[in-house]
């Protein structure tokens, strides 16, 4: 046991997919994996250990956030030995190109959070998805007929940011959309080198606050990113 995560050595594949919200890991090991067992539920952050395909994958929730997310990817890397993660997460639109329902690659993650600063002051340390997962990610999406995006992204700390505007210039620059998680789980990727990558679909868009969708177009682009999630975690 670490300290957050309940499960016993062995119970957690080596592979595992990380949205934020348990109830989407269980929905995910219900909906996606053969014989799902529950492997951790302290603090009710649900996690799986099932079949894909024939493959052992794990399914765990992180919370929201850098905090959070640092938490159970530090315990399954360094604890229980989880050598790829992919987080299945939303985010909002920052570019004009970049819709509601689309799905996105952070091949790269700039932060407002001082967990990489407080590391290396005097570096601006790029954080940077593992390219093999990014490139089998990428062609898995497309082959499903997904709309794709592949950049950067920001990881903000804050949902609630006095910082929009300044956010939206970002967009100018090629940044992608805000989310609230990637860079630190890409920080753990190089930290420990294992294999990070952050997936996400497009939930809302800062730029065109009336672009909207109904709770079941959501579902449908949801369930499509879990699809490319698992089948990028066992591709060989
Ligand atoms: N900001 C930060 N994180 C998010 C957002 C957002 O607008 N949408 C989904 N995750």
């Amino acid at each position: 046991m670490s300290i957050h995560i309940g499960a016993q050595m062995g119970e957690i594949a080596d592979k595992i997919l990380l949205p934020g919200d348990p109830l989407r890991a269980k929905f995910i090991a219900e909906n996606f994996l053969e014989n799902p067992v529950c492997f951790n539920e302290i603090r009710g952050m649900l996690g799986y250990t099932g079949t894909y395909k024939g493959h052992r994958v794990s399914v765990m929730g992180t919370g929201m956030g850098m905090p959070s997310i640092s938490i159970y990817a530090n315990e399954l890397i360094t604890s229980y030995g989880v050598k790829k993660l992919i987080r299945v997460g939303t985010a909002g639109s920052l570019n004009k190109d970049v819709h509601v329902r689309e799905l996105v690659l952070a091949q790269a993650a700039a932060t407002t959070s001082a967990i990489i600063r407080n590391d290396w002051p005097e570096y601006d340390f790029p954080q940077i998805a593992d390219f093999d997962l990014l490139d089998k990610a990428y062609h898995i999406a497309k082959d499903l007929g997904m709309t794709t995006h592949v950049g950067s992204v920001l990881s903000a700390d804050l949902f609630y940011s006095d910082l929009g505007e300044k956010n939206l210039k970002l967009g100018t620059m090629g940044v992608k959309a805000v989310e609230m998680e990637a860079a630190a789980l890409y920080y753990l990727g190089a930290k420990h080198n294992v294999q990070t990558l952050a997936l996400m679909t497009i939930s809302d868009n800062l730029l065109d606050p009336s672009e909207d969708t109904t709770a079941e177009e959501r579902q449908t682009t949801f369930t499509d990113m879990m699809t490319v999630g698992l089948e990028t975690l066992i591709a060989e």
